[in-house]
């Protein structure tokens, strides 16, 4: 235990000046009136700063030296001795003088927290003896913690894997400190933190762990470990890329182009590697099991996710012994088991060598047959429709006739009625002389009308003129304008046949 120092009776103190005042001559007897202050009683300070020590003695004391001791009793230690300069740790902060005995102690180190005596000794002729002692400055040294550390596992794990994390520090004081985590800054929470005795005694460690379950775009994330202690102005931050320690597998497909191939054609296969990190891995071909000699893989190239990706190309001679045969591409991504990817190699049977297109089968040759078919039934029906039809109306011109009827039904009564000019309608069937004949067509943009006019007289009575139309517009009146442009739906021609 520490012998604490008895603490001397201020009204006692005024006595001893009063008499000092009173009897100057009284220095020679021991120093009566020797006054030894250390103000402070609590001092912080932070690590590698200086610690300044005051304590400041009155004239005349008696002979003997001004010490600063760390702690007291057994176990105290010297900081400071008037009479051994420079070796130890106090310096004097005014140098020579016999009344400011304030000390320096430069780059304090956390052991350095302690209580320090001012203590003025008085010689004697046994040795050193205390003659008076300051009241003690209990010196606290704060210390920063160290710059955080994150460390993440050892290996490299797969998304939907859990990984822990762990952040530490170490070296502070006082053990009061928080810790946060964020990934990508949006706080996670953690374990509680550990504190533990730090490299000396006076300050502490502490580390705090954190488990995330991995995510494949965690390819861009970073765990950020952020420290708060009383010493610091802003907090620490350390922060961790989860890329290292994410391991995404490839996926690996192989397809032929063209499939299928034409005999003796080449045909190459590919292998796409895609979506795997980090970006290295050995690709090796094989063909029916046997590894290929292929050259060396393009290198892989960076998605714009972060990801990487490549393709392998192999190229093959289509013969007939190779139809069936597989090639697989075998690939191998940090140490671990491969993954394969295979396709068969199609080569296509001789009658079909242009058919490229995979969907070229039997099934949808069928229904190309079978559209052809319905095609042609339907085209043959309508012809057959338009030669009954033609066939009907021919029935009954096989002799020269002219019939004069009524006009159809659908040409409605009302055209007949309100035709001005009394006009009849005919069907003309004449077969002969069909060279004489000299047409004046007159047709109208809008209606479709004809005037049909021999203009010379037949050679004999039986040179009749051909007109094949169904319906004429016999008229005996004298050549006219063609008719009313009004009557659009109506196909009227106009026949005039010269009277002889
Ligand atoms: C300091 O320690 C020494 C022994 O190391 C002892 O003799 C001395 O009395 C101690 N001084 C005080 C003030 O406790
Ligand atoms: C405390 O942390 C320091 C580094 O800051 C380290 O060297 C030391 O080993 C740690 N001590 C303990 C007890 O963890
Ligand atoms: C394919 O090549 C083989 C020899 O390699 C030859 O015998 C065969 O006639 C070729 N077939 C065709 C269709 O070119
Ligand atoms: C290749 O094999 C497939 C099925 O095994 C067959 O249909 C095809 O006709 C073969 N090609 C040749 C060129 O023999």
């Amino acid at each position: 235990m520490e012998l604490l120092p008895r603490r001397p009776a201020w009204p006692l103190t005024c006595l001893v000046l009063l008499s000092l005042r009173a009897w100057p001559g009284a220095d020679a007897q021991a120093g009566q009136g020797f006054e030894l202050r250390q103000p402070e009683k609590e001092m912080s300070v932070i690590a590698g700063e200086t610690l300044t020590l005051t304590c400041t003695v009155t004239e005349g004391g008696p002979i003997g030296p001004v010490r600063w001791l760390k702690g007291w009793g057994s176990g105290n230690e010297t900081i400071y001795d008037q009479k051994e300069h420079s070796s130890h740790r106090g310096m004097r902060a005014v140098n020579g003088s016999n009344t400011d005995f304030t000390i320096l102690i430069r780059d304090v180190r956390p052991e350095d927290a302690g209580t320090y005596y001012c203590v003025k000794f008085r010689k004697t002729h046994t040795g050193d003896e205390l003659y008076r002692h300051g009241e003690g400055t209990v010196v606290s040294v704060r210390a920063r913690p160290s710059n955080p550390t994150v460390s993440g596992p050892s290996h490299r794990a797969e998304p939907g894997k859990t990984a822990s994390f762990t952040c530490k520090t170490g070296g502070f004081f006082p053990s009061d400190i928080r810790v946060k985590w964020f990934k990508d800054r949006a706080p996670i929470q953690a374990q509680p933190i550990r504190i533990t005795p730090g490299p000396s005694n006076f300050t502490y460690n502490m580390s705090s762990t954190v488990t995330v379950t991995l995510q494949k775009d965690d390819i861009r994330s970073e765990l950020t470990c952020e420290v708060q202690h009383a010493t610091l102005t802003a907090p620490l931050n350390r922060s961790y890329h989860l890329s290292q320690i994410l391991r995404v597998p490839p996926s690996v497909l192989v397809a032929q182009f063209p499939d299928p191939v034409g005999l003796n054609k080449t045909v190459n296969f590919t292998c796409d590697v895609q979506g795997f990190y980090p970006g290295s891995v050995t690709v090796t071909w094989l063909e029916n099991g046997t590894e290929m000699n292929t050259g060396s893989p393009p290198r892989p190239t960076e998605t714009p996710e972060g990801f990487f990706e490549l393709r392998s190309t192999v190229a093959v001679q289509a013969v007939q012994e190779k139809n069936g045969s597989v090639f697989s591409c075998r690939v191998v991504h940090e140490g671990r088991d491969p993954i394969s990817g295979r396709a068969t190699l199609r080569v296509a049977a001789l009658d079909q060598k242009e058919s490229n297109s995979p969907n070229t089968n039997g099934s949808s040759l069928f229904i190309y047959v079978a559209v052809g078919v319905v095609c042609t039934v339907l085209a043959l029906l309508v012809v057959a429709i338009l030669f009954l039809i033609r066939a009907k109306q021919s029935k009954g011109k096989s002799s020269p006739s002219a019939r004069l009827h009524e006009p159809e039904k659908s040409s409605g009564t009302t055209t007949q009625e309100s035709d001005p000019n009394n006009l009849t309608y005919a069907d003309l069937n004449f077969t002969k002389e069909k060279k004489n004949i000299q047409r004046i067509i007159e047709v109208s943009q809008q209606s479709e009308y004809a005037c049909i006019q021999s203009s010379q007289a037949p050679a004999s009575n039986d040179n009749l003129t051909y007109a094949d139309l169904d319906m004429v517009h016999l008229s005996k009146a004298p050549r006219r304008p063609a008719p009313c442009p009004e009557e659009t739906t109506s196909e009227y021609a106009s026949v005039q046949i010269q009277q002889q």
